[in-house]
This record gives structure tokens, C-alpha cells and sequence, in this order.
């Protein structure tokens, strides 16, 4: 499957746009602020209705317009498909397949899987707790569509519960055992399934780390529940529900919810030692880098078709051996773009890809790529 073109109207700085893609390697080169990761954020929203850093959707329709529209011609194995994503200000988001509107949004997930590799991936080894259970559920709901439901209904479950704790009135405690059920059985959903998937990235993480430093460091990927971890769910649910007994007089006290999923974190351990405590710069670097290879990896063999690749800003930042082996793991896989300032950023890739300048919200294509008859 690749991405054979995209059209954006009043999308970020794009009045207009129509651009035809290499199905393997597309670069994206120009100044700053031209509009090259804004190419990447819209073919990243097609895969998964979402920004990787818009907050809020409205962000990204052109400035001055009510509406704009992300509409990607997909190639594959069964055909062609066309996925359209309409942005409106001050309205939910409209999803539209071979031209019919589709109830739900998250009917696309897992389509058309993706993983972008940015600068600011380091903020996963060095940032907070919430940025590691983000990028564990993305992987998640990319492969499992049942996960959204659970996720979902928790998180709503937890707004309640916490905006109830919050109030302190009277009576509280016997209103909050009505959401302790819900928040401890979608809890215990939320978390088997993200230990499942922790010990699949363990694996690939260990692979992807020892690839890139030639077999000097042992990556260890782990799931840190705030709730102990418990194989049977229906137990894990009842430990859930323990725990909030206990945790109720700090709860009423605090005004919030402490027990659950949302406290959860992906512990990193890099030979035996938390990366994010003894890892030096390039090592938080590498371990960053190994993590997002392993949800390329995941991704691949759980969604049965290779991701796109989203590499902004990141050639730079690598040495040329990393470089060489990403090109390498990049030919083996599916469709990549990838954005630079500057041609100096890919000597090794430019040469067999399809190469674009961006410059104020218009694309130009300087260079063609090799011939790909062997490509669906
Ligand atoms: N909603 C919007 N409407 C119009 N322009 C926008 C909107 N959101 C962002 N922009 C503009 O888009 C421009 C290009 O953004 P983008 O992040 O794609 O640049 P870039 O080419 O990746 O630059 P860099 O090399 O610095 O990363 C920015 O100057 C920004 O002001
Ligand atoms: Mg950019």
C-alpha cells in the first residue's frame, strides 16, 4: 500500500495543493517555516484522524478560513481508495471514503498505520509519564480496534469521577462507588492490553537498540502499572476496585482520582540502569530512536501491511553510520518522506528518491525517483 497523491485545501499554510508521490521515498527539502512538516502532520492525520502536535483540530485550518480538507489517494493490494478528512472551526471533524461519509472516525484506524520520527522524540525517554502511555495507546489503537471503546469509556469514567471528587460535597462517597465498576473493568482492559503490547516492544526495542549500537546496549522496555499487574482482567479488575477502597480517603482529600491506568508509565531500562536518570544525551537519543523503530516494527506486523514513514527533521541529527542504517531499514520497508533544510541532510538517501522543494506553501518536484515496477 503507498500513498499515491494528496490534495490540501486551507490546510495549515496551504491555500492549495495537489502532489503525486514516490511510492518508497519521498524528500521533502527547504527552509524553515516553508510548510514541510506540514505535509508530513497531514498524511499522519490521514492515518490516524489526529495531529502528532496539533492540540486541538481547528490549529490546522488555514488561518482566516472556517474549513480545510486533507484528501490522500491511497494504492492497494485491492484497489484504489480515497480517504477524505474535512476540518471545520467550531465542528467535529468529517471522515469521507470513496466519497461516503463514514459514522465514525475511528473506522480508519489501523488502515493505513504510520510513525513519525521527530527531534522531539527524546521528550519520550526525557519527558513525562503521559507522553509514554501516549505513545504506547497509539500503538495500540492503530492494531486493535476494540481498544478505543475501552480507552474511551475510561477516560470519561475518570472526567466524571474526578469532577464529582472535585466538588467535596456532601453525600460524594456513595456517588463515586457508581463509577469505581466502570473506571476499574474499562481500567483493567486498558491495562492488559497495554502489557501485551509492552512485552511485543520489549522485543523489538532489545532488536532495534542493538542494531544501532552494534550489540553494546540491552534495551529493556517495561510496563510500570500504577496498579500492580494481575494476568486474569477480572481479577485485575477487583484489584482495581481494592485499590480504590483504600485510596478513598486520599482521593476525597486530593479532589482526584490516583488509582488507575492514568498513572500508568513505560519504564526504560537501558543495561540494567533507567535510561532517563543515567543515559547520556546521545544514549536518550538512540533509546528514543529504538522506541519509535520498534512501533515500526509492531505496527508493520500488526497491521499486516509496512507503515509510512515520517521522518521530519531527523536525518540531521544522525551520524552517517545511523544514517546508512536507517536508509537500510527504510528500502525494506513501506513508503517514507522525510524533510530537511538541506541537501547535505540525506547525501545517502537522495539518491533513489523522488525529491520536492517546499517553499511558502507550494511544492515543487526537483528530482524523480528510481522506476518502481516491483512496487504495488
Ligand atoms: N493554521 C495555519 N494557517 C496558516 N499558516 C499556518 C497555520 N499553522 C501553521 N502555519 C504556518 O505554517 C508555516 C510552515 O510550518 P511547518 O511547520 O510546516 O514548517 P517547516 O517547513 O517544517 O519548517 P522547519 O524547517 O522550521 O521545521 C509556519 O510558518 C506557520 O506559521
Ligand atoms: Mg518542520
Amino acid at each position: 500500500m503507498h500513498v499515491s497523491s494528496l490534495r490540501l485545501s486551507h490546510f495549515r499554510n496551504y491555500e492549495s495543493l495537489e502532489v503525486g508521490f514516490h511510492p518508497q521515498l519521498n524528500l521533502f527539502l527547504g527552509s524553515n517555516a516553508q510548510g514541510k512538516t506540514n505535509i508530513l502532520e497531514a498524511l499522519y492525520c490521514l492515518s490516524t484522524t489526529r495531529s502528532f502536535r496539533a492540540a486541538v483540530d481547528e490549529e490546522m485550518v488555514r488561518f482566516g478560513q472556517e474549513e480545510g480538507a486533507i484528501e490522500g489517494h491511497l494504492h492497494r493490494e485491492e484497489g484504489q481508495e480515497t480517504i477524505r478528512l474535512e476540518l471545520r472551526k467550531g465542528k467535529s471533524k468529517a471522515l469521507i471514503v470513496n466519497g461516503k461519509k463514514q459514522k465514525k472516525l475511528s473506522s480508519l484506524l489501523g488502515r493505513m498505520p504510520a510513525v513519525v520520527f521527530s527531534p522531539d522524540d527524546l521528550f519520550l525517554v526525557k519527558g513525562g509519564p503521559g507522553l509514554r502511555r501516549r505513545y504506547l495507546d497509539v500503538t495500540i489503537l492503530q492494531m486493535d480496534q476494540g481498544y478505543l471503546a475501552h480507552l474511551q469509556q475510561y477516560e470519561r469514567t475518570l472526567k466524571q469521577r474526578n469532577s464529582l471528587l472535585r466538588q467535596r460535597a456532601p453525600g460524594t462517597e456513595g456517588q463515586l462507588a457508581v463509577w469505581d465498576l466502570p473506571l476499574a473493568r474499562h481500567g483493567a482492559a486498558v491495562m492488559a492490553k497495554r502489557k501485551q503490547v509492552a512485552e511485543h516492544l520489549t522485543d523489538f526495542a532489545g532488536e532495534a537498540l542493538r542494531d544501532l549500537t552494534g550489540g553494546a546496549e540491552e534495551f529493556e522496555v517495561r510496563y510500570e502499572p500504577q496498579v500492580a499487574f494481575e494476568p486474569k482482567e477480572e481479577a485485575l479488575s477487583q484489584r482495581i476496585l481494592d485499590a480504590l477502597g483504600k485510596a478513598r480517603r486520599e482521593e476525597m482529600a486530593r479532589g482526584v482520582t490516583v488509582v488507575g491506568p492514568h498513572r500508568d508509565d513505560l519504564g526504560l531500562w537501558v543495561n540494567g540502569q533507567p535510561l532517563r536518570k543515567f543515559g547520556s544525551q546521545g544514549q536518550q537519543r538512540t533509546g528514543a530512536l529504538a522506541l519509535k523503530l520498534a512501533q515500526l516494527s509492531l505496527l508493520s506486523e500488526g497491521c499486516h501491511t509496512n507503515p509510512l514513514v515520517l521522518f521530519d527533521d531527523v536525518m540531521a541529527e544522525l551520524d552517517e553510520k545511523r544514517q546508512a542504517f536507517f536508509l537500510n531499514r527504510l528500502q525494506q520497508g513501506g513508503q517514507a518522506f522525510l524533510t530537511g533544510t538541506s541537501a547535505n541532510d540525506f547525501a545517502a538517501a537522495s539518491k533513489g528518491a523522488r525529491i520536492f522543494r517546499v517553499e511558502a506553501g507550494a511544492v515543487k518536484r526537483v528530482q524523480e525517483g528510481p522506476p518502481c515496477a516491483d512496487v504495488q
